[in-house]
């Protein structure tokens, strides 16, 4: 393939993954943008291996190696739950930064790149190596943290180091010193050890930044790590001067920290301060142990008594969370909502901008079940409705609906806007113990009085709700 059809099917792929971009942001024409991101990525996948700067025998290496990473992708799309999509997801940033990293490396040692480049297109060419490993060791360290603790394999707690402002301004100050002798370095030889000392505190920056930020910050984390990812394959791009990736790599980039902004602004949390992290842990001292659980009764209920409850409610708003993802009750309440639509009920979702874990989790599963998309709304054009709701039914949900984040100043969560469903005539909630949730709060809600728990699986819970409505 020639240099220009292959800039021609660049311009072709990029147009693809900006309509791409476009359909994703709508759960309507959400399919129809993953079409054309993959038919985007055919294009720019074929046009770059057939390419003229891929020879014919590094074919052979191009085919195996697109075997084997297809074969990996096609069994991890196969077997991964649902509720394992977001450290996936941080799982894959953090190759994306582990690329950037090993590029870097790369075309800094390998003599072709540099050949018959002009001192100032060297110099050029050196910054580009320097940032790049330098934001692809900070989204690979602090993906594979985000990773640890989406799965639950590393707490939640923030880890808090003394004087860690500091300490970040510090290791700034010695990247950037490094940085100039990386420059100034006169061989590979003499600009390796300031590449590898940069790499390493990188690498630390990455962990110290994301397990610096308490539980219910994690939204802004998987966000901005996504914009790292983006960034790293913009710079990625720079080093193999390939057009295509520097684009894609900037629309990522720039998505994800408008996502971020979204995320923030949804959290009520300053963008630069949960960066330098310790939201959460920075929640004045911890109460004494008898405090910690509010005080007060909860009111159990019985599947049979929550079908009479929605039986006699006018309207009807149902707040998914995060154990819905886990129950995968999605079907079954999507029936409910049927069977109560039809008997003329009013029955609308509400959907936090955090819930689940992962920005539109809710969305996704929702749409999955075929619940339509006009009774879906944001926290933001329903939360005025609750006190005109007869029934609030919390489905799995808990930091999300938690009054303390109003209530409360010394909790972690608090000033992060919540789904006022207290103010409703009665709310149900669905969870199988009185456990907290991702931020690890105790949740007031439970013991107001207009509330009444129906403990147990959701799905179970939700097959049984459906089963005393029909009988
Ligand atoms: P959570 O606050 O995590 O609460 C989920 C609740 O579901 C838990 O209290 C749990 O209680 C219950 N549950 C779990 N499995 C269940 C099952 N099989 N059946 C019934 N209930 C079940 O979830 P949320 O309200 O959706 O809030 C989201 C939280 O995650 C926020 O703190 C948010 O900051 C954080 N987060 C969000 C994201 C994104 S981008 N959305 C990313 C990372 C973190 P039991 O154990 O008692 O059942």
């Amino acid at each position: 393939m020639s240099g220009s059809l292959t800039t021609v099917a660049y311009i072709g792929a990029t147009i693809l993954f900006i309509l791409s971009l476009g359909g994703l942001s709508n759960p309507e024409s959400s399919r129809r943008g993953n079409l054309y991101g993959m038919i985007g990525m055919t294009i720019a996948v074929l046009a770059t291996v057939l390419g003229p700067r891929v020879s014919a025998a590094g074919l052979g290496w191009i085919a195996a190696a697109l075997v084997v990473g297809g074969a990996i992708g096609l069994y991890l799309a196969r077997t991964v739950q649902m509720t394992q999509m977001p450290e996936l997801v941080a799982f894959m940033h953090s190759l994306v930064g582990l690329v950037a990293v090993v590029v870097g490396y790369a075309s800094y040692i390998d003599p072709t790149v540099a050949a018959g480049m002009s001192p100032a297109e060297e110099h050029i060419h050196l910054v580009e190596v320097y940032l790049g490993v330098l934001i692809g060791a900070v989204t690979l360290s602090g993906s594979v943290i985000a990773f640890g603790k989406l799965s639950g394999k590393i707490g939640g707690k923030p880890v808090l180091l003394p004087a860690r402002h500091w300490l970040n301004l510090l290791l700034l100050l010695v990247v950037l010193v490094f940085g100039y002798r990386f420059l100034a370095a006169g061989s590979i030889q003499q600009g390796m050890t300031p590449l590898i000392v940069m790499t390493v505190l990188s690498l630390a920056f990455g962990v110290h930044m994301v397990m610096a930020i308490g539980g219910a910050d994690m939204p802004v984390v998987v966000s901005m790590l996504n914009s790292y990812s983006g960034w790293a394959a913009a710079a990625t791009g720079f080093m193999l001067s390939n057009d295509l990736l520097i684009v894609t790599g900037a629309l990522v980039g720039s998505s994800g920290a408008i996502l971020s902004y979204i995320m923030c602004r949804a959290m009520n949390r300053h963008f630069i301060s949960v960066i330098a992290g310790g939201f959460g842990g920075d929640a004045g001292p911890p109460k004494a142990a008898g405090a910690a659980q509010p005080a007060g009764e909860v009111v159990a209920v019985s599947a049979q008594e929550t079908a009479e409850l929605l039986k006699e409610a006018n309207s009807i708003v149902i707040v998914p969370g995060y154990g819905m993802a886990v129950a995968q009750a999605q079907h079954t309440v999507y029936e409910i909502t049927k069977f109560l639509r039809e008997k003329g009920k009013n029955v609308r979702f509400a959907i936090h901008p955090v819930a689940g874990r992962m920005p539109g989790h809710m969305n996704v599963l929702l749409a999955e079940a075929k619940v339509p998309y006009d009774i879906v709304l944001e926290m933001e054009e329903i939360n005025d409705d609750f006190p005109d709701t007869t029934v609030a039914m919390v489905i799995g949900a808990n930091d999300i609906v938690n009054p303390a984040a109003q209530d409360d100043p010394s909790s972690p969560i608090a000033g992060m806007p919540v789904l006022e469903v207290w103010k409703a005539g009665t709310t149900i909630v669905m969870k199988r113990s009185m456990a907290s949730g991702y931020a690890g709060v105790d949740n007031p809600l439970f013991y107001k009085e207009n509330n009444r728990m129906l403990f147990g699986d959701a799905k179970k819970m939700l097959d049984e709700v459906l089963g005393a409505l029909k009988a």
